[in-house]
């Protein structure tokens, strides 16, 4: 039996498909490398020692996605990661998010559907749950429309799903829904390189120590928090890799919508995390007071207990680690070393 990865190059994709292949599943990996490289599938060769197939193709390319069931005949369940993913790129190109997240996701269900490959783990995220009234989230939590079209794309997938299983009891499917995923891989090969500037947190503190960017720019220092500053829960994209491998065995087993929080419980500000990278990496970062981002909120970490207990599944991974790592391959990457 095998297991098909979309988005499997990217930044999550990549560290799960090298937990998946060093636990010895088959993989098959499907991606349109509009937001990775073809050496990350290099890379994870590196570190695993181990192969996988590889299709280049668009998940909205409904007869590419059918053929590729058709010459992969065990596809037995799909982990599905494929999607645009930049929160302020969404808001200028909303039909372009909806197409790619939302369109992409149908036709890669119908086409599970017509191969009788019934079981799916969804990346959601955190966002779903809006501005939530107490800070640390449980599933239980209402959602609400997030505040922007690529989080409006999770909501609507996650309702899909819902959709297709009350039509369809044989589905399983897994909502992940992902905290903060910051980190790489110890090996320092794969890891989270946006192109552009980047809008993520870590990525902009690591850029800034390596001195491609002049300095961070906290979001607002005025929040009803800790010391002002905007507070998440960090988690390590190895341990969030690891949260999908957990998945895939309670799926084999189970069938419904199982949602999850995957994210430490740990909750850190902006200063915090700048502090913890100085500290963990020896390096002063810059930075400077800026206004509040729009669409930001003050505080949102995960109670990932629901996880632990029907999954097995709890964040090894700390703070010091996460900063390191990202450290690592920043340098690695930017520095042309790999
Ligand atoms: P990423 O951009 O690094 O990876 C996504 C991959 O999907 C890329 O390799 C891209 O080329 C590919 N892709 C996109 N559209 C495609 C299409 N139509 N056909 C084929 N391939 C396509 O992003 P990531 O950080 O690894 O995120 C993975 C998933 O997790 C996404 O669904 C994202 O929305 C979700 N998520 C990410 C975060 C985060 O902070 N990184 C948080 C919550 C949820
Ligand atoms: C953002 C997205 C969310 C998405 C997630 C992962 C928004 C409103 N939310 O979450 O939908 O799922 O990324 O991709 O964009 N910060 C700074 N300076 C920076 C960057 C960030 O101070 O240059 C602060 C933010 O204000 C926030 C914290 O750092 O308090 C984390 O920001 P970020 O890494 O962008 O993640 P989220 O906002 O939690």
């Amino acid at each position: 039996m095998s297991i098909l990865v979309t988005g499997g190059a990217g930044y999550i994709g990549s560290h799960t498909v090298v937990e998946l292949l060093n636990r010895g599943e088959e993989v098959v990996i499907v991606d349109n490398f509009c937001n990775s490289k073809p050496v990350m599938l290099e890379r994870i060769k590196e570190i695993t020692n181990k192969d996988f197939k590889f299709y280049e193709a668009d998940i909205l390319d409904k007869n590419k996605l059918d053929a590729i069931f058709e010459e992969n005949p065990d596809i037995e369940l799909v982990i599905h990661f494929a999607a645009l993913k930049a929160v302020g790129e969404s808001t200028k190109k909303p039909l372009e998010y909806y197409y790619n997240n939302v369109t992409g996701s149908i036709v890669l269900l119908e086409t599970m559907k017509k191969h009788n490959c019934k079981k799916i783990i969804f990346s959601s995220s955190a966002t779903v749950y809006g501005n939530p009234k107490e800070p640390r989230i449980t599933e239980e939590f209402p959602t609400t429309r997030p505040t922007n079209p690529y989080g409006t794309t999770k909501l609507m997938i996650e309702e899909i799903l819902e959709d297709v299983y009350s039509a369809d009891n044989e589905w399983s499917i897994a909502l992940l829904r992902y905290f903060n995923p910051i980190g790489a891989h110890k090996s320092g090969k794969i890891g989270e390189n946006p192109n552009g500037i980047p809008n993520n947190l870590m990525p902009y503190i690591a850029q800034v120590a390596y001195g491609k960017l002049d300095h961070l720019n906290v979001f607002g220092n005025d929040y009803d928090t800790v010391d002002g500053t905007g507070v998440r829960d960090y988690i390590h994209v190895v341990d969030l890799a690891k949260g999908h491998i957990k998945a895939i065995d309670k799926l084999r087993e189970n069938k419904g919508v199982l949602i999850y929080n995957l994210g430490t419980g740990h909750p850190y500000s902006v200063l915090e995390i700048v502090n913890a990278f100085e500290k963990a990496n020896n390096i002063k970062i810059k930075y400077e007071i800026a206004p509040r981002r729009p669409g930001d909120i003050a505080i949102c970490y995960a109670d990932p207990s629901k996880a632990e207990r029907e999954l097995g599944w709890k964040a090894e991974y700390g703070i010091e680690e996460m900063c390191k790592d990202s450290w690592t391959y920043t340098q690695n990457e930017l520095s042309g070393r790999l």
